[in-house]
């Protein structure tokens, strides 16, 4: 079967996340991701916790599946994550001391990636180490790694995958960017912060990930972002929109105002960036709404569904389904 996003000739690759599971359950799901999508990437498949739930037990099978539906498809799939604060197993987070994290997180990108070594081209390294709040300076977040490493855990990290496959992309994934507030400010200033201490220490690092999981009641700062994506882009990175959603739980109601919000809120998002530097793909994290992390963690207190996503729980594509095509 020959993807519609293909017969489209999409210059820049769309794709969505995948939730474990579903493609074998929903046929409408499957379809809708054949129909659209060029690139997919599991929603929890390379999480630490379900790739290695014990000390040295891997099990690749999920992310193995949706590798195959990628193939078969004509698809790309990429790795998300290697190292994160968050999905770790509890055995991850009794690690008591630098050597026992050195070792295990050595292990786990060598094995993982290596498993996927010439099949999935990037890979999301670093996942989300900047802190929600950052002040001043590259502020990292609180993790397992940050505890018995320092900051550095980002250099072995990125090492270790650059020795593992060199030919892979390596990509620090983040969210916030797009944010008004000094919150948005403190992030994008810690993140490059963070990436000049990689490149003055040479570390290995090609791309960063734009998460994008936008607030939507608040406006997409466009000269922040901009200005952000052009800092990046000067330093020889690519960007990649890897976890677009738009978070309707402060929105309006009524959904043809909803939606429309929501599609203009990604529209200013993709241009603002576009405005500096193409991405060389874009993701949304799920494609209907139907599969959504969103009313777990945002649900609405009227008690609506959420909406976050470019197709609706009927798999009918919406205003955000146009504003992404448009762009790609
Ligand atoms: C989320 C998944 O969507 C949820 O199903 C899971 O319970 C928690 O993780 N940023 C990321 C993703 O990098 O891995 C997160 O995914 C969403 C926020």
């Amino acid at each position: 079967a020959t993807a519609l996003a293909q017969q489209r000739h999409l210059a820049i690759p769309y794709g969505a996340a995948i939730r474990d599971g579903v493609i074998a359950e929903d046929p409408l799901y499957a379809q809708a991701v054949i129909d659209y999508c060029q690139v997919v990437v599991g929603e929890g498949n390379l999480k630490w916790g379900t790739v290695q739930p014990e000390r040295g037990t891997f099990d690749f099978q999920l992310a193995d599946d949706l590798l195959a539906f990628a193939t078969k498809n004509g698809m790309e799939m990429r790795g998300h994550c290697l190292v994160w604060y968050a999905g770790n197993p509890d055995w991850v987070e009794t690690i008591a001391s630098a050597e026992e994290a050195r070792t295990e997180m050595v292990r786990h990108i060598e094995t993982v990636m290596g498993h996927y070594k010439g099949r999935v081209r990037s890979w999301d390294v670093v996942n989300e180490p900047i802190a929600d709040a950052p002040t001043t300076g590259a502020v990292y977040r609180d993790s397992v790694w940050l505890k018995h490493l320092g900051p550095e855990y980002a250099d072995l990290a990125l090492r270790t995958a650059a020795a593992v496959d060199p030919e892979a992309q390596l990509v620090i994934n983040d969210y916030d960017f797009e944010q008004s507030s000094d919150k948005g400010r403190a992030k994008r200033k810690a993140f490059l912060d963070m990436v000049r201490g990689l490149q003055s220490r040479d570390v290995p690092l090609h791309a960063v990930g734009l998460q994008g999981h936008i607030q939507g009641q608040i406006p997409i700062d466009k000269p922040g972002l901009t200005a952000f994506v052009a800092e990046l882009a000067s330093m020889g990175l690519s960007v990649l929109v890897t976890e677009l959603d738009v978070i309707d739980n402060l929105l309006p109601g009524a959904e043809l105002e909803r939606d429309g919000i929501i599609a203009q809120r990604a529209k200013d998002y993709l241009d603002a960036i576009a405005a500096a530097k193409r991405p060389d793909m874009v993701l949304t994290w799920g494609i209907t709404d139907k599969h959504t992390w969103v009313p777990i963690w945002f649900s609405r207190d009227d008690g609506l569904p959420n909406r976050p996503l470019p197709l609706d729980a009927d798999y009918k594509p919406k205003a955000l389904m146009d504003v992404i095509q448009d762009f790609c």
